[in-house]
């Protein structure tokens, strides 16, 4: 059933049950790639928040985890600028860090988190994300662990906001 979020009219487009799918799939590859090691995740907020949590909950192996804040986006379009709202409160000197994002849309934040995790003598950095939009994506940084790719249109739930509201929907919704 279609949704009204504001000005903007959503359809359903991906439902609770195939994202718990490729949630649980991610973990499995966190799990393989980090047997050995205590990885840093760092969750971006707030967009990343209900995806961490669950791909948490299937990650049974020893682990930290801490938050940052981006923003780029003013509505439904990217500003091209990141600004950093809240930093890094642990030491991810010498860790492995894998970066939980909700979404790679041009990858500006992404660039900008790596450029802030890069200042520190780190072992590793990789990226997961729920969502990747490949024809959005303008940037070189490799995207290593991957939910779904979707086509460039926008997405609202699970996380995701349209101007701070959808993300207490469970399953996704596309711009109509
Ligand atoms: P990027 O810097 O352009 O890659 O955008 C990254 C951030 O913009 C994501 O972490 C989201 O918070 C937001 N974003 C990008 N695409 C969408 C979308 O389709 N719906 C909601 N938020 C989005
Ligand atoms: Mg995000």
């Amino acid at each position: 059933m279609e949704i009204q979020i504001l000005d903007k009219t959503f359809v359903p487009y991906i439902t609770a049950s195939q994202i718990d799918v490729e949630v649980q799939r991610t973990a499995k590859e966190l799990l393989a790639e980090y047997e050995n090691e205590v990885p840093v995740f760092l969750v971006v907020l707030n967009g990343a928040f209900m995806f961490a949590s669950d791909l948490m909950k299937y990650y049974n192996n020893a682990a930290e985890l801490s938050f940052v804040k981006m923003a780029s986006y003013e509505g439904a379009d990217s500003t091209g600028e990141v600004t950093q709202l809240l930093g890094l409160d642990i030491d991810i000197t010498n860790k492995h860090v894998v970066i939980i994002e909700d979404i790679v849309d041009t990858g500006t934040t992404i660039v900008a988190l790596h450029q802030l995790i890069n200042r520190f003598k780190i072992k590793s950095v990789k990226v997961a994300t729920l969502f990747f939009k490949p024809e959005a994506y303008k940037k070189e940084v490799p995207i290593d662990f991957i939910g779904f790719q979707i086509e460039n249109k926008f997405i609202v739930g699970y996380g995701l906001d349209y101007n701070k509201q959808g993300r207490n929907l469970s399953e996704i919704y596309q711009i109509k």
